[in-house]
């Protein structure tokens, strides 16, 4: 099946680490993402070192999976990289989404946790990571092998779907 379909926000995480090449095929799916002009105004910050990642939730209030988590990527948008203003939130997104799907193809799971516009966690973030000042952080990817299973969800709403005019 396709990660996109199988793909869940997974929250619950074995002990199992994830190795190092294959959180590099994770990083290399986000720097595939599609950009406007592409601009790829992105920064990808793996974090490896738990009690670092054991920081987030202290600023981030939804984020306690992180305590149980492998690792953690936190993809942010460069200020100074945007030539086409007002599309890095599209960008990170997109980078952002390509991770979740290649990480859902190959069983780890994942969970996108919103930072940007939340501007006491954009801070927070920055002063824990030592973030530059054009650099916004738009997420934080939560990340392991999953200790729960999630069904296929039925998103499939037909309604939502409008066809040549709304
Ligand atoms: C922009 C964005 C922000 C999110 N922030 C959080 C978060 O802070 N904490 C969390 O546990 N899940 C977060 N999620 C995950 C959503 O809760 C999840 O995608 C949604 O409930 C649908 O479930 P599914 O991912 O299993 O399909 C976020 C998702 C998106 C797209």
């Amino acid at each position: 099946m396709s990660g996109v379909f199988k793909r869940r926000s997974i929250r619950k995480y074995t002990s199992q680490e994830i190795t190092k090449e294959d959180l590099e095929d994770l990083l290399k799916a986000g720097l595939a993402a599609p950009s406007a002009g592409n601009q790829q105004p992105w920064h990808f910050i793996l974090l490896t070192d738990k009690e670092l990642i054991k920081e987030i939730p202290k600023i981030h209030p939804y984020s306690a999976m992180l305590n149980e988590a492998s690792a953690a990527i936190v993809v942010c948008g460069d200020l100074e990289k945007e030539y086409h203003k007002g599309y890095w939130v599209q960008d990170c997104s997109a980078a952002t989404m390509n991770i979740l799907i290649r990480a859902a193809e190959k069983d780890i799971g994942s969970v996108w946790l919103g930072v940007y516009p939340r501007e006491d966690r954009v801070e927070g973030i920055k002063k824990l990571l030592n973030i530059p000042d054009n650099v916004i952080p738009l997420c934080v990817i939560s990340l392991g092998y999953p200790a729960e299973e999630k069904p296929v969800k039925d998103k499939f709403d037909f309604s939502k779907v409008h066809y040549n005019k709304f």
